[in-house]
């Protein structure tokens, strides 16, 4: 007798691209790990739970490769409680996640690209709910520009699943960075791509903390493309488009979803809260920019000030350049742009913030809006220590930093040679502290170790080093976007 036994089939194996491999590789771990090691001491006030958001891979991409932003939603959740630290990370439970696991393979096709996709999922949803984790009105939503929010249990990082707001949005898509008003509690967010998969629409939105959508209205841009990030002061919202741009015909042949393309113009939209879209200005960029994320935005009489972080180039390491082959990805710094209201030209001024590159900033959220004396963010000082090498978004952070603008100076906390940091999340050491006095918290990605650190800093004194880190056993994927909800807004 004879038994015939199926051929063995290739085994999985992701790609050994900028991508896949190295200190970037798919992690793909859920996990929950009960007592983490601490060194130092967690500050008593930290009671509630540390979220981020970010890209795994659960499949290798069926197109042979792939950009980090494609990946799929993994959140981490490191819950503190009387000094204690327990972590827990969920892959999102999108449509995406579920059709790829039960096919045990890719299915879905390029970034935002439905023509790329395999048949068995053509018209499906395609939502990663990978970029931002963010609390709001007692609930934790997973956010992704090209989708409505996830929502997310905070306790076990179960997918609840897709929102509209009690059916009170409309559109398909949402912002990764809605901003929340100190002074009214309400979420300001927008979206665009919302009416068709290329559209010039942005839409606006006011949202209360009950989770209702209030207000909406919508205008058109010059161009459509990439609009990761915006500005809300206590009397203006404010948008820097940049052309990046989406364009039907080249997605509808499998293209690039965005590509950097210099025959446009960097704008700037200004629109007054409280009229609307009906007062809405363009101010016209003398140079070709990138608003890479947004810092904070204030009010000095008649000058509306924008501070951001601003490259000189596209992101060519996601997208590409539409005509050079070869294009040169230039860093973000800070700058601060000064638009006198009272002044009908079309001018700005533009002040320089940070003498080296930075990126993923954070103001005390109790302030934003206002003027912010500290400023926190991500940061690549060589004069602390080297370059460490290329990953997947360009070159990583080396250390965080802090601005203060009372006296431009800047106060780092440097990890070693070997070590990135991640976006900080601030939280107030007291609900009445002083602006910017608190606490930061941050991923710490250790290539010698081959696993990652969670930090806690004091706002003020970084140079001083972590006050706690918190050993986790493994490797954290890098991530983009991540909050704090404290215990009582827990429900513990
Ligand atoms: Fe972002």
């Amino acid at each position: 007798m004879t038994v015939d036994i199926p051929p063995v089939k290739q085994g999985l194996k992701f790609p050994d691209s900028i991508t896949f491999n190295k200190f970037f590789k798919p992690v793909r771990i859920e996990a929950d790990v009960h007592d983490l090691e601490v060194q130092g001491t967690i500050p008593a006030v930290l009671q509630g739970a540390f979220y981020r958001l970010g890209a795994d891979a659960q499949y290798p991409p069926h197109l042979g490769d792939d950009i980090y932003l494609n990946g799929d939603g993994m959140m981490t959740m490191v819950r503190m409680e009387n000094g204690h630290a327990d972590l827990r990370t969920r892959f999102i439970r999108t449509e995406r996640f579920k059709a790829e696991r039960a096919a045990r393979r890719s299915l879905y096709g390029r970034y935002r690209n439905p023509y790329t996709d395999d048949a068995s999922v053509r018209g499906k949803d395609r939502g990663t709910a990978n970029t931002s984790a963010f609390w709001f009105g007692r609930k934790l939503y997973a956010l992704k520009e090209d989708n409505r929010p996830t929502e997310v249990d905070p306790h076990t990082l179960e997918t609840i699943g897709k929102t509209d707001f009690h059916g009170t949005l409309n559109g398909r898509t949402f912002t990764a960075h809605p901003k929340i008003d100190p002074i009214s509690g309400n979420m300001i967010a927008y979206a665009y791509n919302s009416d068709a998969l290329v559209s010039r629409f942005i839409y606006l939105y006011e949202i209360s903390p009950a989770g209702r959508v209030l207000r909406e209205e919508r205008f058109e841009a010059p161009y459509a493309s990439m609009i990761h990030d915006f500005l809300v002061s206590e009397n203006y919202i404010a948008f820097t488009l940049y052309p990046m741009i989406a364009d039907q015909a080249r997605i509808e042949a499998g293209g690039p979803f965005f590509s950097w393309d210099p025959s446009h113009q960097t704008v700037v939209a200004i629109i007054p809260r409280r009229l609307g879209v009906a007062g809405l200005r363009w101010y016209h960029s003398p140079k070709l920019v990138m608003e890479t994320h947004t810092m904070n935005a204030w009010e000095e009489g008649s000058v509306l000030h924008l501070e951001h972080f601003i490259s000189n180039s596209g992101w060519y390491s996601q997208f590409p350049h539409v005509s050079d082959p070869n294009p040169k990805e230039e860093p973000p710094f800070g700058q601060r742009w000064s638009f006198d209201l009272a002044d009908p030209r079309d001018v700005f001024t533009v002040t320089p913030m940070v003498p080296h590159p930075g990126e993923m900033p954070v103001v005390d959220g109790r302030f934003s809006g206002q003027f912010c004396r500290h400023i926190f963010f991500g940061a690549i000082n060589t004069q602390l220590g080297p370059m460490l090498d290329w990953g997947p978004m360009g070159p990583p952070f080396n250390c965080l930093a802090h601005l203060d603008q009372s006296t431009s100076a800047i106060d780092y906390y440097y990890p070693g040679p070997d070590a990135s940091t991640e976006e900080p999340v601030f939280v107030p050491k007291s609900p009445s502290a002083l602006e910017g006095d608190g606490w930061l918290i941050s991923v710490i990605g250790r290539r010698d170790l081959n696993r990652s650190d969670v930090v806690i800093l004091d706002s003020l004194n970084l140079a001083a080093g972590p006050v706690a880190s918190i050993e986790v056993p493994f490797r954290l994927r890098y991530a983009f976007h991540g909050c704090w909800a404290p215990a009582d807004e827990l429900g513990w």
